[in-house]
């Protein structure tokens, strides 16, 4: 990967600005610092490799040389989309979802509310992060990091949850490049339908666990119940075991399957 090589890849497409690191901290971090500066909608920052990647909850993220997509899209939301917030996290793992079933026939998973799954394990995640000023958003920084080669897979040790990469359930190495161009195309096709019915229904049908039995972890409460779709406003919806209505909104929110301890 080279600037070059992504500045010709991504040439159709509407980009306010592109940046590319070979070795960074954190490209969310540089996006908030270039936001800061001033960066048009739609700049883009795109790392080879992430020394201190960040996931949700003070994670750290996995991204070693060669192996892996981590890109962090800047957007100065307008109007509507500024009481939209919540749903920019769904936009980006909906243009993952929809990228990998164009160009690869994969059937990507999301499992509420920024983790990826194929086969049941997590290869990519969505880190969305805002700037506001005083009661006004001034940008919003969609992170995504994608394991696209075996490599980028991290250790079994270093994860809470299992871990794969597209390379691994594809059996073969996808383009990565490429495989940006589509994310990035399949973000920009459904940004102005945020929020709309259509949108809510692509995110739900493209969700993990619909229709089991789940555990939500949020901050010190734990929930059970039977994962029903999303509410009109992208939050959770679950039915309790004495058939109650649950609704978890979006926030410091764990995720899991019964089956998985
Ligand atoms: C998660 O699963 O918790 C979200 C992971 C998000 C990782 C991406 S990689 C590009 C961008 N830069 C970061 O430091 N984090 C996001």
């Amino acid at each position: 990967m080279d600037e070059k090589t992504l500045q010709a890849a991504l040439q159709d497409l509407p980009l306010g600005g592109l940046r590319y690191f070979e070795r960074i901290g954190s490209t969310n971090d540089l996006a908030l610092a270039w936001a800061a500066e001033g960066a048009p909608d739609l700049c883009l920052i795109v790392a080879d490799e992430q020394t201190t990647g960040r996931g949700r909850s003070g994670r750290s993220w996995y991204t070693p040389p060669g192996a892996a997509l981590a890109f962090s899209l800047i957007l100065r939301p307008e109007g509507k989309e500024e009481t939209l917030l919540s749903l920019y996290t769904g936009l980006g793992a909906l243009a993952v979802v929809h990228a990998l079933r164009e160009r690869h026939a994969l059937h990507a998973q999301i499992k509420w509310p920024n983790d990826l799954l194929l086969q049941g394990r997590k290869f990519a995640g969505v880190l969305v992060e805002a700037v506001w000023l005083g009661e006004q958003i001034e940008s919003l920084i969609i992170g995504i990091g994608v394991n696209v080669y075996a490599q980028a897979t991290p250790p079994p040790h270093q994860v809470d949850f299992p871990a794969t990469s597209i390379e691994e359930v594809l059996h073969r190495r996808p383009n990565r490049i490429q495989l940006l161009h589509d994310i990035l195309a399949a973000l920009l096709d459904w940004r102005p339908r945020i929020g709309e019915p259509a949108f809510i229904k692509a995110w739900e049908n493209a969700l993990a666990y619909r229709g089991e039995q789940v555990h939500v972890q949020q901050g010190p409460t734990a929930l059970s119940g039977h994962l029903l779709g999303l509410a009109a406003d992208g939050a959770l919806q679950l039915r309790s075991s004495q058939g109650e209505p649950i609704t978890v909104h979006f926030g410091d929110v764990h995720l899991r399957p019964n089956i998985v301890s």
